[in-house]
């Protein structure tokens, strides 16, 4: 039987999935045929949603009744706000939702009267103002209005997040990074959510446990780590200096390096012209710079590109967005592609269950301390 010689399933085909292509040839990413450049150019996020979901592009008016229906799904239960008000303001986002989605799945349950498209449509609607409504009680005790009629995601969660209207190129770099982080193929918390689902657990169960296999700084949490690192330099040649450091210390570099991509990841590019962008129309001559360089000196020392992670910190950040928050917003894009997963594997679904090779002691017999 076949085993992953270099660990971590390098290269060990785990399945089947008609949902996306990463990185075949090398290059490249696909959404059910679709190119992530062409639909980062030409879509939007709720079109993107809908396609992984349904597995075709909407119509205009099934696109225009999804995001009706997204927008009415909006308000959280007084039993999920009573939950949430007890997570402290020290407690890191990522575990917000994660307890949000698995309290939601107490007080909604999946079952006869909410299916699985229903329960994904929630969660799409719901994460915003999870998160959103714990950060402004937890910091001012201000109970915030968790509705908006914003036809974006990504508009409405610019807007609970500060309290007024977004501006336009926020609201579309943010659109378009969650394009790009919607879906993934066999990816670490996909595959968890995958394995879960093979058990015939609930579609609750499957993301919580997604959102945790996401939260490591070697899958999702690199964009936050990636931002930690960035805004320590205050100038290109301290940055320079300092990788340099790292590298000669052989740590890695968060935001860099993929494990299927071999030439580039195809969505960093587009995130980076947003990153450049806004680092522009904000005035900063710091951020964006040291970027740059230590993009360079990836490239000169390790001939390493970076992954999506890198330039949507620096995205990000120029949009006003908090670090912690980072993460968070890949589940809130993310959701759709673990969905589209779930969805197929419980299609033709076999308990996922693997072998190991074992290395401990041989068989021996127990000898009893007594008493
Ligand atoms: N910085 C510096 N060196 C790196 C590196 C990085 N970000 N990523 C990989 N390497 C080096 C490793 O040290 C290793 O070198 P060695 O062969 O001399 O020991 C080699 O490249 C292979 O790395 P490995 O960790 O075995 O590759 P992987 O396929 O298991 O890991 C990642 C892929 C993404 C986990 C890895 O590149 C990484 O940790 N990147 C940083 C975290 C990150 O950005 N994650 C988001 C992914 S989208």
């Amino acid at each position: 039987m076949a085993t992953s010689k270099s660990g971590g399933l390098a290269g060990v085909v785990a399945g089947e999935t008609a949902v996306a292509t990463v990185g075949k040839e090398g290059v490249g990413l696909t959404y059910r045929g679709y190119s992530i450049d062409d639909l980062a150019e030409h879509a939007t996020f709720e079109e993107v949603a809908y396609l992984l979901l349904y597995g075709e592009a909407p119509t205009r008016s099934q696109r225009d009744d999804f995001i009706a229906d997204l927008k009415t799904l909006r308000g959280l239960p007084a039993g999920l706000k009573t939950v949430l008000e007890q997570i402290p303001g020290s407690a890191h986002p990522m575990d917000v939702l994660r307890t949000g989605c698995s309290a939601l799945g107490t007080l909604e349950p999946e079952g006869p009267a909410r299916d699985q498209l229903a329960v994904t449509h929630r969660l799409i609607a719901a994460f915003p103002s999870m998160l959103l409504y714990w950060y402004h009680f937890a910091r001012d005790g201000k109970k915030i209005e968790t509705e908006s009629d914003d036809a974006t995601t990504a508009g409405h969660f610019l807007r609970l997040l500060h309290q007024k209207e977004p501006e336009e190129k926020h609201r579309r770099m943010l659109d378009v990074s969650l394009i790009l982080y919607a879906e993934h193929e066999y990816n670490a918390s996909t595959f968890t959510a995958r394995i879960i689902t093979s058990t015939l657990s609930d579609f609750y169960s499957a993301i919580t446990g997604a959102i945790g296999a996401l939260r490591g700084p070697l899958h999702g949490g690199a964009n936050e780590a990636a931002m930690e690192m960035i805004e320590k330099y205050a100038s290109p040649e301290e940055a320079e200096a300092d990788v340099m450091e790292l590298l000669s210390n052989k740590a890695k570099i968060m935001g860099f390096g993929h494990r299927v991509y071999r030439i580039c990841d195809p969505r960093s590019e587009i995130i980076q012209g947003w990153a450049k962008t806004l680092s522009a129309s904000t005035g900063d001559t710091v951020l964006y710079a040291v970027s740059e360089r230590v993009h360079a000196v990836m490239k000169r020392e390790k001939n390493m590109f970076p992954n999506l992670d890198f330039y949507s910190a620096s995205a990000y950040h120029f949009a006003g967005i908090p670090t912690g928050m980072f993460t968070p917003l890949f589940i809130m894009s993310r959701i759709t592609g673990w969905a589209a997963h779930i969805f197929e594997q419980r299609a033709n679904n076999r308990l996922i269950r693997p072998s190991a090779d074992y290395t401990g002691p041989e068989p021996r017999a127990w000898t009893a301390v007594g008493q």
